[in-house]
């Protein structure tokens, strides 16, 4: 029997009834055996980036607590949803924070992306531009199959938030058994 690979599961959404939550927890159930999926500590408490703050104080435990996570997994699941088109500030500000950290926790581990929005395009729109903004700390980015939960309101229980969608269920199946054969071929070989 293989080893079983590490994934952390980073969720770009604060909210308490999150869809994009559900999603994440949704997560170890849909997962082939060989991937043990955990939740990324909040980026919830980590200040706005400012360099005056990282060079007198160094950098916030929050954002270092975050940092290791990243570093201690063998690859990463981001689930957000779209602000705005784009990558919400709370994640974003998160990830500005762990760039500027020597050791970049980032590069070089296998991302894989996820997305749930109210909308037509789900998402899909944060998703290229985190696609961007991760390229430039050397991530290795996962392409396809790729979730995109659209009109999240009608995919996910009212009251229990469950993902009740059967087409979205086997997608996600899909990306994460594709998702472990892409990690498995980065390893290194000893
Ligand atoms: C500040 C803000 C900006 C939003 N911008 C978008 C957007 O650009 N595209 C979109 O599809 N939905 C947008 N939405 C709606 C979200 O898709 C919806 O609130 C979704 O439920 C948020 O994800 P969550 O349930 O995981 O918190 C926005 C919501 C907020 C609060």
């Amino acid at each position: 029997m293989t080893d079983s690979l590490d994934v952390l599961v980073i969720c770009g959404s604060l909210r308490k009834g999150s869809y994009n939550a559900a999603l994440a927890r949704t997560l170890p159930a849909l997962a082939p055996a060989g991937l043990k999926l955990r939740p990324a500590p909040s980026f919830e408490k980590i200040p706005i980036y400012n360099h005056d703050i990282q060079s007198s104080s160094g950098f916030p435990p929050e954002a270092v607590a975050w940092a290791d996570a990243i570093r201690s997994a063998d690859a990463l699941i981001i689930v957000s949803p779209e602000y705005n088109w784009s990558i919400p500030g709370g994640l974003k500000n998160a990830i500005d924070w762990v760039s500027r950290m020597k050791d970049q926790p980032f590069k070089d581990k296998p991302v894989a992306l996820q997305s749930a929005a109210g909308g037509i395009l789900g998402g899909s729109r944060m998703q290229y531009h985190l696609r961007m903004s991760l390229t430039s700390l050397d991530v290795v980015l996962f392409g396809r199959p790729e979730v995109i939960i659209t009109f999240a309101a009608q995919k996910f229980d009212e009251k229990t938030l469950e993902l009740k969608d059967q087409t979205a269920i086997d997608l996600i199946k899909q990306q994460l058994a594709v998702f472990e054969k892409f990690i498995r071929r980065l390893q290194p070989k000893d």
